[in-house]
C-alpha cells in the first residue's frame, strides 16, 4: 500500500449514511463504500482542512487500538484523504466505468431514462439525451475513461460521470480494474463495485439508532400503518410473491400448494385450522377455499397481533369460514387439542430472542459444559433450554436463542389436536444459529430449525425439517427476477410512466412478460436480471426458506 503523504484533507466528495447503527461512507466520485464507525467519520473529519498526518495520528495515539495511521493509509488510498491541491475531479481519467448491479433504465430510441429510488429517498428520472446516451452505451466494463475521452467530449464524459457515480445515483462505480479481470476471479471483485447504499443520510453529531440486541418486535407490528404496504415493499415473504396462480407451482397458489401437501394427512369431514401470524390473508382465503373445494367443512382462526392486518384479512376472507382473533399468540388462549391444522409461516422469526455470550451458561470459547445453576440463573430462557433439551454446546460467542419460537412450540404442541399437522416455516437452516439480519426496517433474525426440531420433539411430537420448496412443489428449471427492494420500487416506477401496474409476485419471464405485453417492449428495459427461481426470486432466496412439519400422535 502506497504510503501517505505528510499532508492530507478531507476528499470534498464524501457522503455518510446509517442503519441500525452502523455507518457507512460513500465516495461520491468513484462509487467507494466504507463501512466504519462513527468515531472513524469524526477521524477524517479532523481534515477539514490540510492537516499534518503525523500531529493528527499522534493525538489520536492512544484510539482505534493504535491503528491511527493504518486507518489514514486506507482513507487515502481510497481518495477519501487527498493531498491539498489534488484536482479530485481529474482522479477519474485512468478509471474504468463499471455499470451498478442495481440500475433501472429505459431506452427511448436514442434516449436513455435511468431510474432510482434509493432505500426510501424520492423516485428520480434522470434524463441521458442522445450523447450521453451513446457515453453511457460505451462504458461496457472495460474501456478507461482516458480512452472514452479521445471518442467524445472529455467535459461531457466527466459531467456524466460525476453525475451517474453520486451517491444520489449510484449508477456507475470507478474500479481500477476491468470488470474482464473480476470474471476471472469473482472472488476479487471489490464489494463496492456490486454494493449500493439504501440507507438514509447521516452526519456526524446526529443520533444513531442503536446496535441490536435483544429483539423484540412486538411492538413493531402493532404500529403497521399501511397493510398492503408492509408486504409490496417492506417485508416480503415467499407466499406473498405466490400469492397469485403460479406457473412455478404448476398455476396453484401457495395456499393451495400447501393443502396439497397436506389434504391426505387432515381429517376427512371437518378441518380446524390455525393460523399464527395471517399477513394480509392471502394463505388464509387460499388455503380455506382449498379445503373447501376438497369438500372438508372448514373453521378457521387467525391469531394476529397487528390491527391492521387483522384488518386486512377480514377483508379478504370475507364470506369465509374465518375468525381473526387480535393479539400476541404468546399470550393468547386457545383450546388445548383445539387444531387439525397449525399454520405458522414466516412469522417465527419476528418472535422475541435474546441474546446471550457463552460464559453466561458456563461454556467457554474452546468448550465447557453447561451450568445448571447459571442456566437456572437466566430464568425464562434457562428454562427453556432445560426443558426443551436445546444444546448450546456449539453455541457461537454471543448466541441468539429464540425464545418466542420456543415458547410457540410449546403453544402448538398443546393447541394440536391428535393426528394433527403443524406446520412452522421460516427461513433459517437445520443447524446454523440465528443471523440478525439488517437489511430490513426492524431486526430479524434467521430460525435455527435444529432448536424447533428438538422442542418438538421434547414437547411429544414428530417433527421433521423440509425445503419450503419441496412443500410446495416448486419447478425449479425456471428462472425468476431478481431485485431489491429499491431496484424494485424504480422499476415500479418505469412500468407506472408506461401504464402497467407491476404488483409484487415472483415474476418468471412468463409472468412479467405477460404483465408488460401491448404496453411496454422489454428489450428496452434494464436492467432486468434472472436466476434460477430457487436461488433468487424477487429480493429472496426461496432455498433458505425450511419448514418444522409436526405431528401429534393419535388419541386413543
Ligand atoms: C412476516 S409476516 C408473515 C405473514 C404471512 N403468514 C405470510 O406468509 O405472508 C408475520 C405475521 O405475523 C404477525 N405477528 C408477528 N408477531 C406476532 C405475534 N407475536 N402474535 C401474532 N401475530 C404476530 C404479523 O403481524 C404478520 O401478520
Amino acid at each position: 500500500m502506497a504510503a501517505s503523504p505528510d499532508v492530507l484533507r478531507r476528499s470534498a466528495f464524501l457522503s455518510t449514511f446509517a442503519h441500525q447503527g452502523a455507518v457507512y461512507l460513500y465516495h461520491d466520485l468513484y462509487g467507494y463504500l466504507l463501512q466504519m464507525s462513527p468515531d472513524l467519520v469524526e477521524f477524517i473529519d479532523q481534515f477539514a482542512e490540510p492537516r499534518t498526518v503525523a500531529d493528527v495520528v499522534a493525538a489520536h495515539a492512544d484510539r482505534f487500538e493504535g491503528q491511527a495511521q493504518q486507518f489514514v493509509d486506507v482513507f487515502y488510498q481510497h481518495a477519501c484523504l487527498v493531498e491539498p491541491d489534488d484536482d479530485e475531479r481529474a482522479g477519474i481519467w485512468p478509471m474504468i466505468a463499471i455499470k451498478g448491479k442495481w440500475n433501472v433504465w429505459r431506452r427511448h430510441g436514442d434516449r436513455l431514462t435511468i431510474y432510482t429510488a434509493w432505500g426510501d429517498r424520492p423516485i428520480q428520472r434522470i434524463e441521458l439525451d442522445p450523447i450521453d446516451t451513446a457515453i453511457w452505451d460505451a462504458c461496457d466494463g472495460e474501456i478507461r475513461l482516458n480512452e472514452l475521452r479521445a471518442k467524445h467530449d472529455a467535459k461531457r464524459v466527466a459531467a456524466l460521470v460525476h453525475r451517474l457515480t453520486h451517491s444520489s445515483v449510484q449508477a456507475l462505480k470507478l474500479s481500477a480494474f476491468p470488470m474482464s479481470m473480476y470474471a476471472k476471479r469473482p472472488a476479487l471483485t471489490p464489494s463496492y463495485v456490486t454494493s449500493t447504499m439504501p440507507y438514509p443520510s447521516w452526519a456526524p453529531g446526529q443520533p444513531l439508532d442503536a446496535p441490536v440486541t435483544d429483539v423484540a418486535t412486538d411492538g413493531y407490528y402493532q404500529q403497521v400503518a399501511d397493510a398492503e404496504q408492509q408486504f409490496d415493499h417492506t417485508e416480503t415473504t415467499l407466499s406473498h410473491l405466490f400469492r397469485v396462480q403460479h406457473p412455478a407451482l404448476g398455476g396453484r397458489t401457495y395456499g393451495e400448494a400447501l393443502v396439497g401437501a397436506f389434504l391426505d394427512r387432515l381429517p376427512a369431514h371437518r378441518v380446524r385450522v390455525l393460523e399464527i401470524g395471517g399477513g394480509l390473508g392471502y394463505v388464509a382465503k387460499a388455503v380455506c377455499e382449498a379445503l373447501i373445494a376438497a369438500g372438508r367443512e372448514v373453521t378457521y382462526t387467525i391469531q394476529e397481533i397487528s390491527p391492521q392486518l387483522a384488518e386486512a384479512q377480514r377483508a379478504r376472507t370475507a364470506g369465509l369460514p374465518v375468525v381473526v382473533q387480535l393479539g400476541d399468540v404468546l399470550a393468547a388462549e386457545h383450546p388445548a387439542d383445539g387444531y387439525d391444522l397449525i399454520l405458522s409461516n414466516e412469522m417465527v422469526g419476528d418472535l422475541p430472542a435474546v441474546q446471550l455470550q457463552r460464559a453466561d451458561v458456563g461454556l467457554t470459547a474452546e468448550g465447557g459444559e453447561v451450568d445448571p445453576a447459571l442456566l437456572a440463573g437466566l430464568g425464562r430462557p434457562g428454562e427453556l433450554v432445560r426443558d426443551l433439551g436445546i444444546s448450546l454446546d456449539d453455541a457461537p460467542d454471543p448466541f441468539y436463542l429464540l425464545t418466542g419460537a420456543l415458547e410457540l412450540m410449546i403453544r402448538i404442541a398443546r393447541w394440536l389436536a391428535p393426528e394433527g399437522v403443524a406446520i412452522v416455516t421460516e427461513f433459517g437452516e437445520r443447524h446454523m444459529w440465528p443471523k440478525l439480519s439488517s437489511h430490513l426496517d426492524h431486526p430479524e433474525l434467521s430460525t435455527h430449525f435444529g432448536h424447533l426440531q428438538t422442542a418438538a420433539i421434547t414437547l411429544g411430537l414428530t417433527a421433521k425439517i423440509e425445503f419450503v420448496m419441496d412443500l410446495i412443489d416448486l419447478d425449479r428449471t425456471l428462472d425468476g427476477l431478481a431485485t431489491t427492494r429499491s431496484h424494485f420500487r424504480a422499476l415500479v416506477a418505469l412500468f407506472a410512466d408506461a401504464g402497467v401496474a407491476l404488483p409484487k409476485v415472483g415474476y418468471t419471464r412468463e409472468l412479467l412478460a405477460a404483465t408488460a405485453f401491448g404496453k411496454l417492449d422489454l428489450a428496452d428495459v434494464g436492467e432486468l436480471r434472472w436466476d434460477r427461481i430457487e436461488d433468487r426470486l424477487m429480493g429472496l432466496v426461496p432455498h433458505e426458506f425450511k419448514a418444522v412439519v409436526c405431528r401429534k400422535a393419535g388419541g386413543n
